[in-house]
């Protein structure tokens, strides 16, 4: 039984006790790494803690570049409680707020392009740079449009994925994957255009996905028909970590040809592999010669997230057919571990559910890089 968290009721007392145990469990030697007790993905507490911090100050993944090629190409959201607004201005991408600045209203809805942004409440006018260009009526001598201009959030881009930060004071994205470049810079990631984006709901804790999806402990356990036949559990291999990322190699077996060739700088090993990373927080990548998958991970309340993933492919590489495959196969992947994940997050309100010993660096260190990152982001 659980007997290093004290029952208590105070909410700030409980999270205090919860960050003490994350820092000891930051200190488990490494060849005796433990994971996590259930608590860290029930409570609600806690959870508020983790959006304050560090969810609120780190950089998520909002899309593609390619979704938002042309003037005016936009895309809405909510993170965090944040309706954003992320929209193609000139050269730049724009992470507007989607909140008109009159009573409040949002402005947008869905995926589109648009010139201007006309409020559907009283039809206050903005423009793609966030600009109130008009408000009808608006006479009051102590009115001034200059003063109305749609917030903004720091955005950015990097490997052609399109980052937002929640947080005025944005951390500094290139210490934050220094060595990224080095692990996936010759598949040449920009290049990879989207081909299928959907976004679900899933009832589990953002970090219980973050996990699932940087471990090949359980590839052949959970996807026997799917994955297990190239890229099985035995070929894990640990990749490199960063300050703000990890990654493992899910490696082909011998026989198995492999899919796509890809950019042209790749190297035999990356041909014949599929490289997962995590940009902590909340992204989850699969790259490989082809094909590239992005799970963008939407924390929704301690035990619901928002996935909205996108497929995109390397040049001309695979055929319609193909990619209608690859779709359907990840479909498939993502209801597999859905469904696993979804039935420990009730098991996790275990008094019994303490945290297991995680599996040795190649199967499950990435969960421990996550623990460690987890627990530096609570002590900064
Ligand atoms: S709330 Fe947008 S114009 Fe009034
Ligand atoms: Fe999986």
């Amino acid at each position: 039984m659980n007997k290093e968290l004290p029952q208590t009721n105070s909410e700030s007392a409980r999270v205090e006790n919860m960050r003490r145990l994350l820092a000891e469990r930051a200190k488990a030697p490494a060849d005796a790494p433990q994971g996590l007790p259930g608590i860290f993905y029930n409570d609600s507490a806690f959870f508020d803690h983790e959006c304050k911090t560090l969810l609120r100050r780190g950089w998520h993944c909002v899309g593609r570049a390619d979704e938002l090629l042309k003037q005016g190409d936009y895309l809405t959201l909510t993170l965090l409680d944040e309706p954003l607004l992320i929209v193609r201005d000139g050269d730049e991408i724009k992470a507007l707020s989607n909140v008109c600045r009159h009573r409040g209203m949002p402005l947008a809805e869905g995926q589109g392009q648009a010139n201007r942004f006309v409020c559907r409440y009283h039809a206050w006018t903005y423009g793609t740079d966030g600009a109130l260009l008009r408000a009808p009526r608006m006479k009051n001598a102590g009115f001034d449009p200059k003063t109305c201009k749609l917030g903004a959030f720091p955005c950015t881009q990097r490997f052609g994925f399109v980052y937002v930060c929640l947080s005025q004071d944005a951390p500094d994205i290139d210490r934050e994957l220094a060595g990224l470049g080095n692990l996936i810079g010759t598949y040449e990631p920009e290049k990879y255009a989207v081909v299928y984006a959907a976004a679900e709901v899933w009832q589990c804790n953002w970090k219980a996905l973050v996990e699932n999806f940087m471990e090949g402990y359980h590839l052949s356990v959970v996807h026997p028909q799917t994955l297990h036949g190239y890229t099985p559990t035995g070929l894990s291999r640990k990749g490199p970590n960063g300050a703000g990322f990890t990654s493992y190699f899910a490696n082909y077996p011998d026989d198995i040809p492999s899919r796509g060739a890809g950019a042209a700088g790749l190297t035999k090993e990356e041909r014949h592999r599929s490289t997962l990373f995590a940009a902590f927080p909340c992204q989850v990548v699969s790259v490989a010669a082809s094909l590239l998958v992005s799970l963008s991970i939407r924390p929704l309340t301690p035990t619901s997230i928002e996935v909205r993933w996108t497929m995109s492919v390397y040049g001309d590489s695979l055929d319609g057919d193909t990619i209608k495959q690859r779709i359907a196969l990840w479909e498939a992947v993502n209801l597999e571990d859905r469904e696993k994940l979804e039935a420990m997050q009730g098991a996790l309100k275990s008094v019994f559910a303490t945290g297991g010993p995680l599996a040795e660096d190649d199967y499950e260190g990435t969960v421990r890089d996550f623990l460690l990152w987890l627990a530096q982001q609570d002590s900064a």
